[in-house]
């Protein structure tokens, strides 16, 4: 079983190996580590619980930007894919996405053009125990054998290269969705859009963190934008 350490402030460690847990609040030493409150050299306590899927998922390894929880939450919550959906993200980056949604749905194929991306996704796929995402070295911008998909989502810098490979695995009535840093990219992306796909909404999610703290209670200084979701529908 997988242990998490929780501390006050919202970070969290996943117990990865028999090494102590260095913090900016102290060293905890892995010795001290069990279920309950853990104390650290400092005297800063930490909560130490098994891992939810939550947990394994915030600590998974990083090699491209990712796909966080908030933006992947909106995307299922506008979809509506559910525990018979089949599912496709390109590109696979660190497999974040695809991992959170093998956790939902049916059924999930991941591709990748980069080797070593994918080499990650794979390993953050088999830490969490995934048996449903499958991964794919393959550039999207090329037709791609799997087809029927209820939902695409397409992470990368040109999504409008992709369009043909979408129309072709998409099902009808089925969605495409588009993850992008930078509005303007949106902008080229819904404008290029093929007669094949209606174009519904873009929007980005706001999650606005709060310090609350004894008697204070303000919003966190440091804001975090991340990138704008364009949710269109096959025709
Ligand atoms: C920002 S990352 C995706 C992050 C991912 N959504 C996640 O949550 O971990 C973008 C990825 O797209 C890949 N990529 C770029 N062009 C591609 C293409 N034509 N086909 C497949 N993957 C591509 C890049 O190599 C990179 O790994």
């Amino acid at each position: 079983m997988k242990l998490c350490i929780l501390h006050r402030s919202g970070s969290s460690f996943l117990q990865d190996s028999e090494k102590d847990f260095h913090t900016k609040w102290g060293v905890v030493r892995s010795k001290d580590v069990k279920i309950g409150k853990i104390v650290s050299n400092t005297g800063e306590e930490f909560l130490c619980c098994p891992a939810s899927q939550g947990d394994l998922l915030r600590n998974l390894k990083r090699k491209a930007q990712v796909i966080l929880p908030k933006d992947a939450a909106a995307i299922i919550a506008e979809t509506g894919v559910h525990t018979e959906s089949k599912v496709g993200d390109a590109g696979s980056g660190s497999g974040w996405l695809a991992c959170f949604l093998g956790g939902i749905v049916k059924e999930v194929h991941s591709y990748e053009v980069r080797e070593d991306h994918k080499k990650v996704v794979d390993e953050n796929i088999s830490r969490l125990g995934l048996k449903n995402v499958k991964t794919h070295l393959q550039d999207i911008t090329q037709p791609i054998k799997e087809k029927g998909f209820d939902l695409f989502v397409l992470d990368m810098p040109t999504p409008w290269e992709a369009l043909e490979t979408m129309t072709a695995a998409i099902k009808q009535g089925g969605f495409l969705v588009v993850y992008l840093p930078h509005i303007t990219q949106s902008l080229q992306f819904v404008n290029g859009l093929s007669d094949s796909f209606l174009h519904l909404k873009t929007f980005e999610t706001l999650q606005r963190a709060w310090m609350v703290e004894g008697k204070k209670a303000r919003p966190e200084t440091q804001q975090l934008h991340t990138g704008f979701i364009s949710v269109c529908r096959k025709v």
